[in-house]
């Protein structure tokens, strides 16, 4: 089956890559295939975001049998869930990353240790030609840290405090983030949908 992933993040499409493997021959991301397609995120939750970005990129991949499109963000416990479907431009910068993670720190700088619980969140959604959507959600909990830890992951990663592996998001190998993260665990909930319809 040929699978068309609705982004260009590269960082995102090598952890959904790494996931799905076993489960599509072929994967591409927009850009591979060809299709410029800049998805206006204006839904009022992850789950509107990720159909829309689906919709859009459903509509432009005539080559593919499946569309698989996430949304994904971090939800900080002390900030009411912000910056959550704002997350890539928490800053009011889009994709400025220094920036989101710049303003994570000062606006979590007085919160105390006890109180700095957040998770982040992932919603997918597979679109395939006369089946049901398929849509599922994947959280993973860990708490803000208060300096930047590790090198590896993308985003908030550096800041994202992952307890029952004692480290910090970015502190993870490729391997582990994706045996563990929000959009792992999105993942393999798709895949078991998938396995339980084959079953059906
Ligand atoms: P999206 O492209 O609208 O889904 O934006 C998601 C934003 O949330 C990214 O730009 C990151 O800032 C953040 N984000 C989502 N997933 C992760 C992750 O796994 N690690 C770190 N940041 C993430």
């Amino acid at each position: 089956m040929r699978l068309l992933l609705a982004t260009n993040n590269p960082h995102k499409a090598a952890e959904l890559r790494a996931v799905l493997a076993p489960y599509f021959a072929e994967m591409c991301t927009l850009r591979e295939a060809g299709i410029d397609l800049d998805v206006v995120e204006d839904g009022a939750t992850f789950a509107e975001n990720a159909m829309k970005k689906a919709v859009e990129t459903f509509a432009l991949a005539a080559d593919f049998d499946a569309v698989l499109a996430d949304d994904s963000g971090l939800c900080v416990d002390a900030l009411g869930g912000a910056p959550g479907i704002y997350s890539a431009r928490f800053s009011g910068v889009a994709h400025a990353v220094a920036n989101n993670n710049a303003k994570l720190m000062e606006v979590m700088r007085d919160v105390p240790d006890g109180a700095r619980g957040a998770h982040f969140v992932c919603y997918v959604v597979l679109l395939r030609r006369g089946l049901p959507p398929v849509c599922v959600e994947g959280i993973c909990e860990g708490s803000i840290l208060r300096a930047p830890r590790g090198t590896g992951g993308f985003g908030y990663d550096p800041y994202f405090f992952y307890p029952p592996l004692g480290k910090g998001f970015a502190e993870l190998t490729a391997d582990e983030k994706n045996e563990v993260s929000h959009r792992a665990r999105a993942v393999r909930g798709l895949i078991a949908v998938l396995g339980a319809e084959g079953d059906g």
